[in-house]
């Protein structure tokens, strides 16, 4: 039929929505063709995502949403299933950060708060929707790690062990739902920018005061970036392609698998 797009007549469920990663991402999915809902906390920054992702002419529902809470988000996915029908893709994509301490003086108030959005949040949302997907026998998952959770970066202690704990997620729920016509992958980025996400990381790095990085957060950035094989960073405009292949058929006999977006192995 012409006209048809990757993903019409599909709805995708999208966390983090309003945040760089997230909305950049909806966008690409809606220009693919899906209905969107955009689920985040910030409740003020999703009028905003909504029109910059109604721009390519599918639906878009919004619902404000915090993934530490179960019961929110379960009624957030059921809320969009009324109003958009069966939720076929999923971008579980919230997260936080966190401090950069080391891991003697880590505060334990952040550690748990950074367990509780980016690991037992990815958790409840992939349990929220995967019970729907396996009633309707179809769903496409991608969740998002980070390439901290494929190595454990100086100072990241929190991010990295639920970032870990994504990956290990993403395996054990691929072979979980995949006789349900599921497929579970992940996605790991690193070193995004330029942009608050990168200035905060170079600067919080120059500042905790370790071995591993100068004090001046320009030097820093040379080490990082000078750390990467492609020797630039990545912008978030080469993430969302990378989620669509991972939704589509085109990555048909792939699950289980989490991709680094990081300009090479580091
Ligand atoms: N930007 C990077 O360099 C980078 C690198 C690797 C991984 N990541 C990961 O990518 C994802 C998106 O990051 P981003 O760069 O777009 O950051 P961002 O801060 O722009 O977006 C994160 C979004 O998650 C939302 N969020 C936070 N806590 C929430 C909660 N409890 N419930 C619901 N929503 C909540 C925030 O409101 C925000 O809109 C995160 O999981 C992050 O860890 C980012």
């Amino acid at each position: 039929m012409s006209g048809e797009k990757r993903f019409s007549g599909r709805v995708a469920l999208v966390t983090g929505a309003a945040g760089n990663i997230g909305l950049a991402t909806a966008r690409r999915l809606a220009e693919d063709g899906a209905d969107i809902v955009l689920l985040d906390i910030a409740a003020d920054k999703l009028a905003e995502a909504k029109d910059a992702v109604a721009t390519f002419g599918t639906r878009v529902e919004t619902a404000t949403c915090d993934v530490t809470d179960f019961a929110s988000v379960d009624a957030a996915v059921a809320r969009a299933e009324e109003l958009l029908g069966p939720v076929a893709l999923l971008f579980n994509n919230a997260g936080y950060q966190g401090a950069f301490t080391p891991i003697q003086d880590y505060s334990p108030e952040d550690f748990a708060k950074v367990i509780q959005i980016d690991l037992i949040g990815a958790f409840h949302v992939l349990r929220a929707v995967s019970a729907r997907m396996v009633a309707h026998g179809f769903g496409r998952i991608v969740n998002t790690a980070s390439m901290a959770g494929l190595q454990g970066p100086p100072n990241m202690g929190a991010y990295a062990a639920a970032k870990f704990g994504i990956v290990g997620l993403t395996q054990t729920a691929s072979k979980d739902l995949a006789p349900h016509n599921i497929r579970v992958n992940g996605i790991a980025p690193a070193l995004m920018g330029p942009g608050f996400m990168w200035d905060r990381q170079v600067e919080l790095q120059a500042k905790a005061g370790t071995q591993y990085f100068s004090s001046d957060p320009e030097e820093v950035s040379k080490a990082m970036i000078g750390s990467v094989p492609m020797r630039r960073l990545g912008d978030i405009s080469e993430i969302p392609g990378v989620v669509s292949f991972l939704m589509g058929e085109d990555s048909s006999y792939m699950t289980g698998v989490t991709l680094p977006i990081s300009g090479g192995i580091l």
